[in-house]
């Protein structure tokens, strides 16, 4: 199911250089690559890892203007922080690039010109938004309205946060300037088109082949293919705008290139970059134009449409007509969106947590370890301060740091900190030998297909077992009653030290390392591999122990929240309505118990279920947007609560008459209202 290979390119999402990286981002297109990497390089591959700013676009230009300043402060500002911020939270990027650096125009100029002297681009006249007060045609975010797919009400001229379409602006619904709130109008202005069309077929079978190959996620799957089923359409490549790349044809100068048709060519450009900085400039070809470099692109579902259509449409373009053949990624392992305590993380409302920030308060290993065992890799995941900090007291202090303390202690105490000769093995020193033998591969096989909260889950899960081992192995008595017994029992868990010291390098860098150092490991010594069955040499004199892992206190928690100034958006009661109203005009709102008859997921829609209810016989469709609380059979036979007179709502597509009732938990969760005990349906609520 997963193609291996020896040289892997991998890339992790551009982020925009307009904001902190934060702890949703960590989780989607960071932490997992990182953790692949790692594993990769313990593995002996040869792994070429790139990332760097993304500092086009109306992202850009859209905050400079909200902070009253220029895109260039603005981005000198953020990109410096976020390499940083990458750098302490161990990120192993080769290199961290920048997309308005000249070097990367060259790259998107050179690409853009050669599809037009191909005649591969298309000029067409089209209809825009232009804003009359701004006096401005309104690239992607300059425009905020309704999705047409999911009807998120702050969806972008280009793309929905909330569903990920990627959106035509005129299509937008209720479409508003961002910068002055006026209705924009349609005028024609004339760009270059990309014929995604064209390449469907071909990506189709793209995908299916890389799937059967190296195994893709199914929801990155599901997203390509509903994009298939509408059909692709050309695309302007091309922006009125004056931030970004410009664009490489006579008479376009004053226009730019579109912000992704340049972003994901950064990718390129950081490889050359890599490759020039150290004095090789012709070395990133080998991971970029062989055919046997494995290129795996981690990105944040949001981005899916760019990197397993767009991205792999350009290169076939290219590939097309020009001599020197680049890979396509063998994979897109994008994973759903982090969620801070039951909310969406949010520049504009504030929600979130910054990594430098967080890194003020604790450790980066801490913060690796508790996203990892969180990361959303099948759909949207939460993390929540308390969730933090009990994944770091009952399991990387209770298990891991337990586990390597009490045996480095115990070696100290009772062999003088040097390592004892092993005796004779009983049935439990070999059970525990198997699990360290067998763990490297089982393991691996994990991160080889993208499985890394499993692989985390297994790592623990060995740890977990040596503690018990060394509990049932009880050396405090065997110290007395049975001593080479006892140098057993310690010799076999300074060995499960050492290969915990490996197996957690891909999410721990620095723990891990820790571990190594007490058992006087060096880093030239550390092999994925190893981690099976390498007795450390007895007679070693070990150091002193010291402490790796030490639990979080509440008021840690407190003071970073209060520093922070979190607190749950959702925990506030929401203010009473003014005014009052008649017992009368209660009566108008036709409330009805009402039983689900059958619930089912809406195609396409995150939030939204289908549901058929009865209300005194009558059989009626109630579309209800729960569905990332409630799963279809949780809801089958309740009894539930309805507006019934509602006027009639289409969404998505489909009918929806009447309305659930429903309420946010102070956690964010919606519990919907049902009644005490069974009552006929129909019946009036009053
Ligand atoms: N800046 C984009 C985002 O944050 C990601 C760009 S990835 C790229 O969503 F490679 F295409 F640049
Ligand atoms: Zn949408």
């Amino acid at each position: 199911m997963t193609r291996q290979a020896t040289r892997i390119l991998v890339t992790s999402a551009l982020p925009y250089a307009n904001g902190y990286i934060h702890l949703g981002h960590l989780a989607g297109a960071y932490l997992p690559a990182d953790m692949y990497v790692r594993y990769q390089r313990l593995k002996g591959r040869d792994v070429l890892f790139l990332c760097g700013s993304d500092e086009h676009g109306v992202a850009i230009t859209v905050s400079a203007e909200q902070e009253k300043t220029t895109p260039t402060a603005i981005i000198d500002r953020y990109h410096p922080d976020n390499e940083e911020a990458f750098r302490r939270f161990g990120m192993s990027f080769d290199t961290y690039s920048r997309t308005s650096r000249p070097y990367h125009h060259a790259t998107a100029r050179e690409f853009f010109a050669a599809f037009h002297r191909a005649g591969i681009l298309r000029e067409k006249e089209e209809r825009q938004l232009y804003c009359p007060k701004d006096s401005m045609f309104l690239a992607d975010r300059y425009v905020e309205g309704t999705c047409p797919v999911c009807k998120y009400d702050k969806a972008r001229g280009d793309q929905c946060e909330q569903c990920g379409s990627w959106l035509n602006q005129v299509d937008v619904i209720d479409p508003r300037c961002k910068l002055c709130g006026a209705t924009p109008e349609v005028r024609l202005t004339s760009h270059w088109y990309f014929p995604l069309g064209r390449y469907q077929a071909r990506l189709q079978e793209y995908i299916a082949e890389r799937d059967r190959r190296d195994g893709w996620r199914e929801t990155v799957k599901r997203y390509c293919d509903s994009w298939f089923r509408e059909g692709l359409q050309d695309r302007a490549v091309t922006r009125d705008l004056s931030w970004g790349v410009p664009v490489p044809v006579e008479g376009y100068g004053h226009k730019v290139i579109y912000v992704w048709f340049d972003a994901v060519l950064g990718y390129i450009t950081a490889g050359r970059e890599w490759a020039r900085d150290r004095g090789t400039p012709e070395a990133w070809k080998a991971y970029w134009q062989d055919d046997a470099t494995k290129y795996v692109a981690f990105i944040g579902k949001d981005n899916v449409v760019f990197h397993c259509i767009v991205f792999p449409a350009m290169l076939m373009a290219w590939n097309d007509h020009q001599a020197d053949q680049y890979v396509l990624p063998e994979n897109v392992p994008a994973n759903e969106f982090l969620n801070l305590e039951g909310a969406k993380f949010s520049k504009s409302r504030g929600w979130g947590i910054d990594l430098r920030d967080f890194l003020r308060f604790f450790p980066a290993d801490y913060v690796r370890f508790a996203l990892a065992s969180t990361l959303p890799e099948t759909k949207d995941s939460d993390f929540s301060l308390k969730d933090f900090q009990s994944r770091i007291n009952n399991e990387l202090a209770d298990i891991v740091g337990n586990f390597v303390n009490r045996t480095l202690a115990f070696t100290a105490r009772s062999f003088d900190g040097v390592v004892p000769d092993r005796g004779p093995l009983n049935a439990r020193d070999r059970e525990m030998l198997l699990l360290l033998q067998q763990a490297p591969t089982r393991i691996g096989e994990m991160y080889e297909s993208y499985h890394f909260r499993d692989a985390l889950t297994e790592t623990v899960a060995v740890a977990r077992a040596a503690n018990k081992y060394f509990n049932d192995s009880e050396p405090w008595k065997t110290v007395r009653s049975d001593r080479p017994a006892c140098a057993t029992t310690i010799a076999i868990s300074l060995q499960t030290v050492r290969s915990l010291s490996i197996l957690f390098r891909p999410v721990l860098p620095s723990i891990a390392s820790g571990m190594a150092r007490q058992i006087g490991d060096t880093e030239e010594a550390v092999a994925w591999d190893t981690a099976g069955d390498q007795p450390l040499p007895a007679g070693r004199a070990l150091p002193t122990p010291e402490i790796l892992v030490s639990k979080i206190e509440d008021q840690a928690i407190e003071k970073m929240m209060s520093e922070l100034s979190l607190t749950s958006p959702s925990a506030a009661p929401a203010p009473m309505p003014e005014g009052l109203i008649s017992i009368d005009d209660f009566k108008k709102i036709a409330l009805r118990i009402a039983t689900v008859v059958s619930a089912e997921a809406v195609p396409k829609s995150e939030k939204l279920l289908r549901l058929i209810v009865s209300i005194g016989g009558e059989e009626r469709q109630v579309l209800a947007g729960i569905a990332k609380h409630y799963s279809p059979e949780q809801l089958v036979g309740k009894q539930v609560v309805v507006v019934a007179n509602l006027q009639p709502a289409k969404l998505m597509g489909q009918e929806s008459r009447g309305m659930l009732l429903a309420a946010n938990a102070d956690d964010g969760t919606l519990k919907i209202i049902t009644v005490e005990g069974p009552i006929a349906s129909g019946a009036v609520v009053r």
